[in-house]
C-alpha cells in the first residue's frame, strides 16, 4: 500500500525530471547544429576545448558518476572514452592531456553522437524509474555541469571562429548584448548581512554555506561599464600606464602587447569585435565584454573606482539595485576565490568538482548571455584565473561610501542630469544649471552688453505700455511672477497698478527672493510680499494668502524661450491651474530676427556670454568633482534655422576625457557639449503655443527693433 502510494507521489517528479534531462541535453545538440565536423575537432588553445570533446565530456559525467554507479552490469560504451574524455578527476584516473584534446581526430563526431544516444537511452531508463538515494543530486549535478559547457562550448566557438581569416559566423540570429544607458551608482549602507546559497534548488557546493559577513557601506553601478567608456579608457592610454595597473596585470599587457579586449580589432573601419554573428561594428553603448580581471582592475583604478567584492554584488543584487545582473556578461569581482566559512568538499570524486580550485583565480558574478536559460543564481560564484579573458566577462563599478559630513552631489538631481546629459551619443546638458551665484552675475553683465537686446527692448518696452497691462488689472490682484530673480521688471508693472493687494515672487534662490522682497517692502509700503522658494516651472501651489485673490501672472525675459516646446506647453498648462481661471498671464518672448542680430547677441565682442557658457564647466568642476580644463572648450553660439532657436555649445578643441562624479567621458576633436536653446517666437507660433496650453491671447506688444514682445495672455 504504502509503496504504491509513493509511487503515485513521484511519477510525475520523475517524468518531470526526464523532460528537463531532455530539454538540457537537446540544447546541447541544438547549440552544435551550426558547426561542420571540422569545427568540431579544432582547439584554439589549451584553455579551449574542441565542440566535440565538451559534447563527450558531458555524456562520460553521466556515464561515469551516474550509470556506472547505478545501472546493474552497465557496460560502458567504449572502454578507451574514460581517458579521452574525464577533465580533471584524479579520483577516477589518468587522462588524455588536456593541451592536446584538439588533436583527438577519433573518435569521429558520428562516433561521439552515438555515445551521446547510448548514454541517453541509459538515462532514460534511469530516470522513468525510482531513482536510488542519491541519484538525484548527482543527475542535477550532471545537468547543472552539461549547462556550463553549453556555454564554454560557445566561448571556446567564438574563440576559434575569431582566429580565422574568415571570421565565420556562428549564428546571424544570435541576439545583442543590450544597449543604454551608463551606470549611475546606488548606495547601500553597511552592516552585517547574509551571503551564500541555503535551501530550496540546486546550488553547486562552493556557493554554501550561507554565513554572516560584514559590509562597509558602498556604492554599486546599477549597470555594466559600456564600451563607449572602455574606449575613452584606451584613448587617455588606459593600457600603457602603468601605474593604473596590477604588477601581474602589467607584465600579461606587456607580454601580450594587448591594447583593447580579446575580440576587438582595428582596422581601416575602426574599432570592430568578433562576436556570434560575426565580426560587428562596436557599439559604444552596449556592455565591454572578453576582459581580464586585471583589465578590469586597472579601468576600475582609473575611473576613480574599484571592483565590488562579490559579498557587496550579491548584497546589491538581492536588494534589487543592480540591472545588467545576469544577461549580458559575468562580472568580476575583486574577491578571490576562497572557501565560504564551514565549506566542505565531498568525499567522493565529485568533490572535485569546485574545492581543488581555490587558488589563485578570482570569482565572478551574475551570469553571461551565453549562459543556459535558468542557469545562474545570485549566489553564484562563477571563477576563473585573472589573465582569462575569452569569457564573457564584463565589470560594473563599485567604491566606498563618502564619509560622513564629506559633500556629496553626484547623486542630486544636478549630478543625476549631468551624467545623464554626458552618457548620450550627442552630449547636453540642462541650461538651468547656468544660474548658480557666479552664472547669475555673469547674466546680468550678458544685459548690459552691446549686442544682447533682449533684456533692454523688454524694459523699454514694458515702461511704454506698463499702463494698458495695469488698466486690465483688478483691484486687489495678486502678481504672480515666475522665476524673479531681483524683481527688477516688476517695479514698472507696481508703478502702474497701485491696485495690486499681493505679490508672491517665485524663484529657487531664497536669497534672491529675501534681497528682492526686502527692497521692494521699503518702496510699496501698501504692498504685501508672500515670496515663494520654488523651482518655478513646478510650483504647484500658491501660498495662502493668495487665496480669494484674481491672479495676474508675470513671465518677462523670454526665458520661455529656454524651454523645449513640451516643456514650454508643460509650463503653461501648471501656470494656468495654478494662477486659475480668471487669470490674466504677461509672457515675455523673444522673436525671429535676422541671424546676425542674433548670433551677436549670444556671442558679444567682450566675451561674457563665453564665460557665462564656460562657467557651466566650472560648477560641474566644484560641484560635482569633474575636472574640465576650462581652455580645451570654445563657446558656439548659432542659429537653428529649422528649429528657429539660437544654441549655445561648448566645443571640445581636441580629443580628451573628463572625468565628472566618478565617471569618465570622451570627446571627440571638435564635438559639441549642447549647453543651451533659446527659441524664438513669430506671433503666430506663439499664439499658437499658448493655445495648446489653454491659453487665448488676448492682446500682444512688439518693442522698437531688435523686436521682443509681450503677450496677455487669458485664461
Ligand atoms: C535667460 N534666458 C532668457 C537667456 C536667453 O537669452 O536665452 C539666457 C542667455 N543665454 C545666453 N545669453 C543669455
Amino acid at each position: 500500500m504504502t509503496s504504491i502510494v509513493s509511487e503515485l507521489r513521484d511519477l510525475p517528479a520523475i517524468s518531470a525530471y526526464l523532460k528537463r534531462y531532455q530539454i538540457i541535453r537537446g540544447r546541447t545538440e541544438s547549440l552544435i547544429a551550426p558547426l561542420s565536423p571540422e569545427d568540431m575537432v579544432v582547439q584554439s588553445m589549451p584553455d579551449a576545448s574542441p565542440a566535440k570533446w565538451h559534447i563527450a565530456h558531458t555524456t562520460w559525467f553521466f556515464e561515469t558518476f551516474v550509470l556506472a554507479e547505478n545501472v546493474v552490469d552497465y557496460q560502458p560504451f567504449d572502454s578507451s572514452f574514460g581517458y579521452l574524455f574525464n577533465s580533471y578527476y584524479e579520483t577516477i584516473g589518468p587522462r588524455h592531456p588536456r593541451p592536446q584534446r584538439g588533436l583527438m581526430t577519433r573518435p569521429t563526431v558520428d562516433k561521439v553522437l552515438d555515445y551521446r544516444k547510448h548514454v541517453d537511452e541509459h538515462m532514460h531508463t534511469l530516470l522513468a524509474s525510482e531513482l536510488p538515494d542519491g541519484t538525484a543530486e548527482l543527475i542535477e549535478l550532471g545537468l547543472a555541469h552539461e549547462e556550463q559547457h553549453q556555454e564554454l562550448l560557445l566561448m571556446d566557438i567564438l574563440h576559434l571562429f575569431s582566429t580565422s581569416s574568415l571570421k565565420p559566423t556562428y549564428d546571424r540570429s544570435w541576439s545583442a548584448d543590450l544597449s543604454g544607458r551608463r551606470g549611475q551608482f546606488k548606495p547601500l549602507n553597511g552592516g552585517l548581512t547574509e551571503i551564500g546559497h541555503q535551501g530550496e534548488g540546486f546550488a553547486f557546493d562552493n556557493e554554501g554555506p550561507r554565513h554572516t559577513t560584514y559590509l562597509q557601506s558602498f556604492e554599486i553601478s546599477d549597470r555594466l561599464v559600456t564600451n563607449g567608456e572602455w574606449l575613452d579608457f584606451m584613448a587617455d592610454g588606459g593600457y600603457s600606464k602603468a601605474s593604473l595597473w596590477l604588477s601581474d596585470g602589467w607584465a600579461v599587457v606587456q607580454q601580450n602587447g594587448w591594447d583593447a579586449p580579446l575580440y576587438w580589432q582595428h582596422d581601416n573601419q575602426g574599432w570592430r569585435q568578433m562576436t556570434l554573428r560575426g565580426l560587428e561594428t562596436i557599439d559604444p553603448t552596449a556592455p565591454v565584454i572578453s576582459i581580464s580581471y586585471y583589465e578590469a582592475a586597472a579601468f576600475a583604478q582609473w575611473a576613480d573606482a574599484r571592483l565590488p567584492t562579490e559579498a557587496e554584488w550579491e548584497a546589491a543584487a538581492e536588494a534589487g539595485l543592480l540591472e545588467q545582473v545576469d544577461n549580458v556578461a559575468w562580472q568580476w569581482t575583486q574577491s578571490a576565490y576562497t572557501a565560504y566559512p564551514g565549506f566542505r568538499t565531498a568525499e567522493s570524486a565529485v568533490g572535485e568538482y569546485n574545492g581543488k580550485f581555490m587558488i589563485n583565480v578570482m570569482v565572478l558574478r551574475g551570469g553571461a548571455s551565453i549562459t543556459s536559460p535558468g542557469h545562474a543564481r545570485s549566489t553564484y560564484r562563477n571563477f576563473f584565473g585573472p589573465e582569462k579573458r575569452w569569457m564573457f566577462s564584463g565589470l560594473r563599478l563599485a567604491r566606498d561610501a563618502r564619509q560622513p559630513g564629506a559633500v556629496d552631489n553626484h547623486n542630486s538631481e544636478f549630478g543625476r542630469d549631468v551624467v545623464c546629459g554626458l552618457s548620450t551619443l550627442v552630449k547636453s546638458l540642462p541650461s538651468k544649471y547656468f544660474y548658480d551665484a557666479a552664472g547669475s552675475e555673469l547674466f546680468e553683465a550678458i544685459c548690459e552688453t552691446a549686442e544682447y537686446y533682449p533684456t533692454r527692448a523688454e524694459t523699454s518696452l514694458l515702461t511704454q505700455i506698463a499702463q494698458q497691462i495695469a488698466d486690465a488689472i483688478p483691484e486687489g490682484a495678486a502678481l504672480v511672477e515666475f522665476g524673479s530673480g531681483a524683481s527688477e521688471k516688476t517695479r514698472l508693472l507696481l508703478d502702474a497698478a497701485p491696485q495690486v493687494a499681493l505679490y508672491v515672487p517665485i524663484d529657487i534662490s531664497a536669497n534672491a527672493l529675501e534681497k528682492a522682497a526686502a527692497r521692494l517692502k521699503k518702496q510699496y509700503t501698501q504692498l504685501k510680499i508672500v515670496p515663494l522658494i520654488d523651482d518655478f516651472s513646478r510650483a504647484l501651489q500658491l501660498p495662502a494668502e493668495a487665496t480669494g485673490h484674481t491672479c495676474v501672472g508675470f513671465f518677462p525675459g523670454s526665458t520661455i524661450g529656454n524651454f523645449t516646446h513640451e516643456q514650454a506647453v508643460r509650463f503653461l498648462r501648471s501656470a494656468h491651474v495654478l494662477l486659475g481661471n480668471e487669470a490674466h498671464f504677461i509672457v515675455g518672448v523673444d522673436l525671429v530676427k535676422d541671424a546676425d542680430v542674433l548670433i551677436a547677441a549670444y556671442d558679444d565682442a567682450e566675451g561674457v556670454t563665453a564665460r557665462f557658457n564656460k562657467n557651466l564647466l566650472t560648477r560641474i568642476n566644484r560641484e560635482l568633482d569633474g575636472d574640465f580644463n576650462i581652455e580645451d572648450f570654445d563657446h558656439l553660439a548659432l542659429w537653428n534655422d529649422t528649429e528657429n532657436r539660437m544654441e549655445m555649445h561648448l566645443v571640445s578643441r581636441r580629443e580628451q576625457v573628463v572625468k565628472v562624479a566618478g565617471h569618465t567621458y570622451h570627446f571627440s576633436d571638435g564635438e559639441r557639449l549642447h549647453t543651451e536653446n533659446s527659441h524664438k517666437f513669430t506671433i503666430d507660433s506663439f499664439t499658437k503655443l499658448a493655445a495648446h496650453a489653454g491659453w487665448s491671447v488676448s492682446g500682444y506688444w512688439v518693442s522698437e527693433t531688435p523686436h521682443v514682445a509681450l503677450f496677455n495672455l487669458k485664461a
